[in-house]
């Protein structure tokens, strides 16, 4: 039974603007957040297609119209809503979805114990 750990602090609310996103490691997980309408999303950093990290420079993890999460290496494209792959080799799969929380200016990340990723 998945058991949840405590959240994690990541970063102050203030330095996630509309439309960044910001990689980070914790406990050897490599994770992502961004702001979308905003709303703070987090996923894994990792492709479905070949469980690669997706940012093609640190802390870019968007397109260049800011409309999808893409993966650097071969193009495939995510919606930011809910991580579905739209185009690419990885159609109709998805990135893994973590729970992540906005409360008192700031942003926790809370990692499933179980790691079924
Ligand atoms: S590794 Fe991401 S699209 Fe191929």
């Amino acid at each position: 039974m998945p058991a949840t750990l405590k959240p994690t602090l990541l970063m102050s609310s203030h330095k996630l603007c509309e439309g960044q996103s910001k990689g980070f490691i914790i406990d050897d997980i490599d994770l992502f957040v961004l702001r979308h309408q905003g709303r703070v999303l987090a996923y894994l950093n990792s492709c479905p297609h070949r469980q690669v990290p997706l940012e093609f420079l640190p802390d870019q993890f968007l397109d260049e119209d800011k409309q999808f999460i893409q993966c650097a290496t071969h193009g495939a494209l995510f919606t930011i809503e809910n991580g579905l792959c739209i185009s690419g080799p990885c159609n109709n799969q998805s990135l893994v979805s973590l729970y992540v929380e906005e409360r008192d200016e700031k942003i926790y990340c809370t990692i499933s114990q179980a790691r079924n990723f």
